[in-house]
């Protein structure tokens, strides 16, 4: 079956609205309709860009689809400082990072956490981009399937069949994000095969077969067509090369060259 590969950019905590413009413009300059009509690219900015880009995306008709970086798990309340699904879906939001290993580590999320906050994300008709990933130390001691397969099966614990093929995994290992050193091509494919195969036992193969499931962790243009060589690999979740319009639109072109 075929999947049409994700490119996000998630710009962590980087540019204000007007950078994020400026950036946003760059990128669908460099874009062409043949890669985007190829893969599909999203850039997530921080919430106080997120109305400003988005604009620009829906008056200019980009080929690009706005994500945001997080959200609290209720719909609303007395919860000081957050930021409600439905609050991100108003403003045309489409895919909503949950998990990432900075919100693991610096916040303290778990697995039942990432769950919530999964549900709060389809609960308001978007997509949620489910982060996992094992530490250097886990993996050090040959525990990387163990560790992804307990966090796949947290994270997406309850969710349907149906809900689960519309989502999107970024299987992004914590010692390769912002360090320069991807995991190699083959790695990310053993382990994206393995979350694909949780997933099967989980909610079904159908279900398995439809989701994306993107690696991340330093992806580059230089690495990026190789890991889009493999079966299982979906994308890519990209940080610190999406702040460069041109980096990032380089791989997407070398992801949509695989992928067409
Ligand atoms: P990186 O970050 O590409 O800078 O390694 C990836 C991520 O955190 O999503």
């Amino acid at each position: 079956m075929a999947r049409r590969p994700l490119i996000a950019g998630n710009w962590k905590m980087h540019k204000n609205h007007l950078e994020g413009v400026q950036l946003t413009q760059k990128l669908a300059w460099a874009l062409s309709r043949e890669d985007t009509d190829a893969v599909e690219v999203a850039v997530c900015p921080p919430f106080t860009a997120l109305r400003s880009v988005g604009t620009l995306i829906d008056g200019d008709k980009l080929p690009i689809a706005l994500g945001a970086q997080d959200c609290h798990p209720e719909a609303q309340g007395a919860y000081t400082g957050e930021i409600s699904a439905s609050m991100l879906a108003k403003l045309g939001v489409q895919y909503v990072i949950v998990g990432h290993s900075e919100r693991r580590q610096y916040a303290g999320e778990d697995d039942e956490l990432v769950n919530r906050k999964a549900r709060a994300v389809l609960g308001a008709d978007m997509r949620p981009i489910v982060c996992v990933g094992e530490v250097l130390e886990e993996r050090e001691s040959g525990r990387t399937a163990e560790v992804v397969q307990g966090q796949v099966r947290g994270s997406l614990a309850g969710l349907s069949g149906d809900q689960v093929a519309g989502l999107v995994v970024a299987y992004e290992p914590v010692w390769a994000i912002g360090t320069g050193r991807a995991a190699t091509a083959d790695d990310a494919q053993e382990t994206i095969a393995v979350i694909r195969s949780t997933v099967a036992d989980l909610v079904g193969q159908g279900a398995a077969d439809e989701l994306r499931i993107q690696y991340g962790g330093s992806v580059k243009s230089s690495n990026a067509e190789e890991l889009a060589t493999k079966p299982d690999v979906d994308g890519a979740l990209v940080g610190g090369a999406s702040l460069d319009a041109d980096e990032f639109a380089l791989i997407v072109t070398g992801s949509a060259r695989r992928a067409r």
